[in-house]
């Protein structure tokens, strides 16, 4: 504040000035205007309420709790108390329900196969892959090609007790290691290879071949008569062309000389019953399903945007655009050809964009 003799009224205003100036220009010393005043003054109440309230300042054991006990894990434990309470809505029907009252009832049917997809992404899809696809030693669970079979009831054994495992109820079968045992010849191994290679191959396979006799002694009692696989040891179907290990002359020798035998861990006792069944309809559902239950399709109609391509939207947009360029084509064509031109270039035009429709749908 200036002395008082020091008060300098700015002439023009009549409003006394701060005293401050710059290059001839000076401020004034107006108050601040009242409705500033105010929000000012209410953000401090504000404040003070919010210190009390909430958890605001920090003490030597933590930090002031505020009246209303607000905090994030009690926010978390309110909302996860929420979602478990939306489970139990489902899970009480679930677990009475049997897998053909599941098939049968749309809610149920969704909900088993949300909680079989969080399931499967977080226990299964580092071995069978994000969509259940499957890779080399790992089986593809989305086709129908089953070792151990693909009706609810099989699936459900093979996630609960698993595949050579150690659980006792464990699937188990060994294909003997005939190079590695010396059950087999080297040679002999080479013809049985052979033969197998010729099953899925166009010339197919020669029945009266040295291989087909081997086959027929050493292979048939687990792979079938016919090489189509049995369910009951896990022995594929080696006729098909769909391979576990691989198809390839080097990659079969090696299977039939040192055996594979994967492992297939067990659920049972590391997740529980209702999500053993979720995830079993889940896997049911991915395409290669046996029996009851045609689980996709009944989802597709509850949920069509979960199961619908991403794509076909962004397919359709392109499609519209093709249409609407090959339009404007054919008019800039029909306007500055003159009549005697070829009309051929526009008749092009319109069949690329009809051809560009069908080929896109
Ligand atoms: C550590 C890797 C691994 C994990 C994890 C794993 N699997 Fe497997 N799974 C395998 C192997 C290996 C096989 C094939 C074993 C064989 O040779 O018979 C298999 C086979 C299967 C089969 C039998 C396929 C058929 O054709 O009969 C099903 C069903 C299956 N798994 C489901 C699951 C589910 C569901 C989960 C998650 C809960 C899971 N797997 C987790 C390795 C795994
Ligand atoms: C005791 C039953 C049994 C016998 C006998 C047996 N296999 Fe197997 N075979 C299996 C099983 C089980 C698997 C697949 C699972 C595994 O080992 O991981 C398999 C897998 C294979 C595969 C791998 C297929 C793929 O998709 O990659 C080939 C090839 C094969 N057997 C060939 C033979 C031949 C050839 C013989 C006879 C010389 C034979 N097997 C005898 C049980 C048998």
């Amino acid at each position: 504040m200036s002395d008082q003799h020091n008060k300098d009224i700015d002439h023009i205003t009549g409003v006394e000035t701060t005293g401050h100036e710059w290059d001839g220009l000076k401020e004034l010393n107006n108050p601040a205007p009242r409705w500033w005043v105010w929000v000012w003054i209410a953000t401090i109440i504000w404040s003070i309420g919010y210190w009390v309230i909430y958890p605001a300042w920090p003490t030597l054991s933590g930090n002031t709790k505020g009246t209303l006990g607000y905090s994030q894990y009690t926010e978390l434990e309110a909302s996860q108390a929420e979602i478990l309470a939306r489970q139990d809505q489902y899970l009480s029907s679930f677990e009475q329900a049997s897998y053909d009252q599941i098939a049968n009832d749309e809610e149920l049917n969704a909900f088993a196969y949300a909680g079989g997809n969080a399931l499967f992404k977080n226990n299964c899809a580092t071995c069978h892959g994000a969509g259940g696809q499957g890779a080399v030693g790992y089986p593809n669970l989305t086709d129908d090609d089953w070792l151990w079979g693909g009706e609810l009831a099989d699936i459900e054994q093979t996630i609960r007790y698993g595949i050579r495992s150690g659980h006792d109820e464990a699937r188990i079968s060994q294909m003997p290691a005939f190079g590695r045992d010396e059950l087999l010849e080297k040679e002999e191994i080479e013809s049985v290879v052979g033969y197998v290679l010729s099953l899925s191959s166009d010339e197919g396979a020669d029945a009266s071949s040295e291989g087909a006799e081997i086959f027929a002694n050493n292979c048939a009692s687990c792979h079938g008569e016919d090489a189509k696989g049995g369910r009951d040891f896990g022995a594929p179907n080696l006729s098909d062309a769909i391979w576990l290990y691989g198809g390839d002359r080097e990659t079969v020798y090696e299977t039939v000389y040192n055996s594979r035998s994967g492992i297939m861990p067990n659920w049972e006792g590391k997740l529980d019953e209702n999500a053993i069944r979720q995830l079993t309809v889940y896997v049911h559902g991915l395409g290669g399903g046996e029996g009851v239950g045609a689980v996709v399709e009944e989802v597709a109609e509850i949920a069509p945007d979960v199961i619908e391509d991403p794509m076909s939207d962004a397919i359709e947009a392109v499609e519209n655009v093709v249409e609407e360029v090959s339009e404007e084509v054919s008019e800039v064509t029909d306007s500055s050809v003159d009549a005697s031109a070829e009309p051929s270039v526009e008749e092009g035009v319109e069949e690329e964009a009809v051809e560009d429709d069908t080929t896109t749908e």
